[in-house]
């Protein structure tokens, strides 16, 4: 999936300041030098998936040397990395796991680290640590694996109680909408839950928002200023689903994106404060993109922040600030300068 976000990367890099491997990590987790004949873009609606024909690599800890080995062969040092970009979603991918990896071979890289990838990445503990800092969310019941197996009905009976119909239902760890669905009765829940359960044994239960979708993109800044708020804009979904879901996000045409969004002034510049609020909370790092509803009645509530947001040139959060003035190859400069100037390590 991700692979579409590689891509674009690749395309808009600046080549004669940056010398770019790409590396693509298969299914099975396999690194592996990305092939010649490498996809990056849908062809015929197929999603490209990573060519696993390229040298196997590796990234031993300590050093930051990258290695090429090719079973029964001697492996080869294929130099130091300055800088990793990952560009890559979900498990293993934007929760902290790579970031550690990257921690012990001592490279620096794109994004948020450790302890922020991890908390973005669960929906439980990220909205534990937004309502810590004030922000608005939405009611919210937490179903662990031994509640659901131990005692369903009264997880039923609690989400009906405090959350009334219909509600959203999604995996803690999932991501691009996989595993979410809507329930609008006690036996829809069940099934929704044992859906979610596919993705995630840890589950929540949401009341269902109404209102605008508006997301914000939050970008570190070189200096000492604060973290930088994009303008907000909204998204909506075109191909007459419910909500957006895996379709709606990778299918550009299935999503339409409005920037700025059409709220009132007011709403907009807290809306930004509140996505800076949100980045700053969890200690995140480089970009991240803010989502919220605004309801009819003009409240904003902040849904989620993702620490890995899409990044092809035409995902969210690279369209929203090249509205606000920084356009995809600054801000891919931009993320890989950041990252430039960290130390490895504890910051
Ligand atoms: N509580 C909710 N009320 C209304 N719509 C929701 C709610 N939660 C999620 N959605 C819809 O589902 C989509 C995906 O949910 P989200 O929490 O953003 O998960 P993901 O991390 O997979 O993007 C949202 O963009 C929105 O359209
Ligand atoms: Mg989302």
């Amino acid at each position: 999936m991700s692979l579409m976000g590689a891509g674009s990367v690749l395309e808009a890099i600046d080549r004669s300041k940056y010398e770019v491997i790409p590396i693509g990590i298969a299914q099975d987790g396999r690194w592996v030098l990305a092939s010649a004949g490498q996809r990056f873009q849908i062809e015929e609606g197929e999603l490209p998936a990573v060519d696993t024909t390229g040298a196997a690599l590796a990234l031993p800890s300590g050093g930051g040397s990258l290695v090429a080995y090719d079973p029964g062969s001697i492996p080869v040092e294929l130099g130091s990395v300055d800088v990793v970009f990952p560009v890559m979603h979900g498990p293993f991918a934007e929760d902290g796991t790579i970031q550690g990896l990257l921690e012990m071979a001592g490279v620096r890289y794109v994004g948020s680290g450790v302890l922020a990838s991890a908390v973005g990445m669960d929906k439980g503990h990220m909205k534990t640590v937004l309502a810590a800092a004030g922000l608005p969310i939405g009611r919210y019941v937490v179903v662990r694996d031994r509640d659901w197996r131990l005692d369903r009905d009264r997880v039923l009976k609690e989400a009906e109680e405090q959350l009334g119909w219909p509600v959203f239902v999604k995996p803690a760890r999932a991501g691009s909408s996989q595993g979410i669905s809507k329930a609008h009765d006690r036996a829809g829940l069940e099934q929704a839950v044992e859906f979610a359960r596919r993705h995630d044994p840890k589950v929540l239960i949401e009341e269902a928002m109404t209102g605008r979708e508006v997301e914000c993109a939050v970008l570190e800044s070189l200096g000492d200023d604060p973290p930088a708020a994009s303008a907000p804009g909204e998204v909506r979904v075109e191909g007459g689903q419910e909500f957006f879901d895996f379709e709606a996000k990778y299918y550009p045409d299935q999503m339409s994106l409005t920037v700025p969004a059409g709220i009132p002034a007011e709403a907009a510049e807290e809306l930004r404060a509140m996505a800076v609020r949100a980045f700053e909370a969890l200690e995140c790092e480089g970009l991240a993109r803010v989502d919220f509803f605004y309801t009819p009645e003009g409240r904003l509530v902040l849904n989620e922040i993702n620490t890995m947001p899409g990044f092809t040139s035409l995902s969210v959060a690279p369209q929203l600030w090249a509205a606000s003035g920084l356009p995809y190859p600054a801000l891919v400069d931009r993320l890989v300068q950041l990252a430039l100037n960290r130390s490895p390590g504890l910051r």
